[in-house]
């Protein structure tokens, strides 16, 4: 038998690092919205071991890749004996902010727990997601969501009003940031590593009662302080989309993807070839339904 499952990828609304913890993570308040752009993984079961294939050439099959670790971890804890072989086929880009790696980390855990006739609760995938990475908990479930902790506490949110019929373009310059040194450098910039809480309750609160043009001023990422200082492209796309009608438009995560929200889809495709037009073609971007009610 072969399962084949998509796995999607997120834009941050909003990222307000609040401190550096004990643990060498930072404390934070996240909004975390699902994008519908989608890698695919396909899986069946094996009599050996975890077997990776991708797409991509370059990018890691053995354990430094999450999609491998996920599925060890799930054989581990499930005391399953099997392996599976499993292909990744890669559309989101590369350490983007977009947590496209993440996203493949939860569709192998849902995936490899279908495979094998759902050995595990939902409690034990979440304790794996989160012991995996701090993004990949959002990704087992479908909603937008308040995250907290360093990332991996999920509060699913029902009803962003402001975000009904928009659309979200992304724009990828075509080079990765990294996400330990853009969390590293937020030490010079003291105002950004030790935000005040409270901005992404703020946040919801409009989003679920006002409408896009009062929401778009609280969207707020502290990653952008070290990340717009060294890539200053990033900086000159905000204004661009800006100028240009974007409602609202922040850097996602750790970079390096610019993401903007527009009334409708058409908007964000218009929009898409504008920053073309401008940039370059070498840009990568994707226009598509915010699809929230
Ligand atoms: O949890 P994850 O593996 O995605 O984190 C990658 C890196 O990002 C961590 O090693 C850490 O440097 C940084 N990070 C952080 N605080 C967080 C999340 C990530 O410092 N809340």
């Amino acid at each position: 038998m072969t399962l084949e499952r998509k796995s999607g990828c997120k834009v941050n609304l909003l990222l307000n690092i609040l401190g550096k913890r004990a643990d060498g993570f930072h404390e934070l308040e996240t909004v975390m919205h699902p994008v519908a752009v989608f890698d695919v993984l396909c899986f069946a079961r094996h009599p050996g071991r975890v077997e990776l294939t991708c797409n991509l050439p370059g990018l890691p099959t053995d354990s430094r890749n999450l999609v491998h670790r996920a599925a060890t971890a799930f054989l581990k804890k499930a005391v399953i004996r099997e392996g599976a072989r499993i292909h990744l086929e890669k559309n989101i880009p590369l350490a983007a902010g977009l947590g496209g790696g993440s996203g493949n980390a939860a569709a192998t855990l849902a995936g490899m727990n279908e495979l094998f006739d759902h050995p595990l609760p939902p409690p034990q995938l979440e304790k794996i997601a989160a012991d995996l990475g701090s993004d990949i908990p959002f990704f087992l479930q479908t909603k937008p969501a308040l995250a907290t902790g360093r990332g991996e506490k999920i509060q699913p949110l029902d009803n962003l009003r402001a975000l009904h019929g928009a659309a979200f373009l992304l724009v990828h310059p075509g080079f990765g940031v990294s996400t330990p040194w853009a969390y590293q450098n937020l030490a010079r910039f003291p105002a950004a590593l030790n935000g005040t809480p409270g901005r992404a309750r703020k946040l919801i609160s409009l989003l679920q009662t006002a409408d896009l043009e009062l929401s778009a001023p609280e969207f707020y990422n502290s990653l952008e302080a070290p990340v717009l200082e060294k890539y200053p492209l990033l900086a000159l796309f905000q204004e661009f989309l800006r100028e240009n009608g974007a409602a609202a438009t922040l850097m996602s995560g750790s970079g390096s993807t610019t993401f903007a929200v527009t009334g409708n889809t058409a908007a964000a495709q218009t929009l898409a070839e504008q920053i073309k037009g401008k940039f370059g073609a070498t840009c990568w971007t994707a226009a598509v339904p915010a699809h929230s009610a």
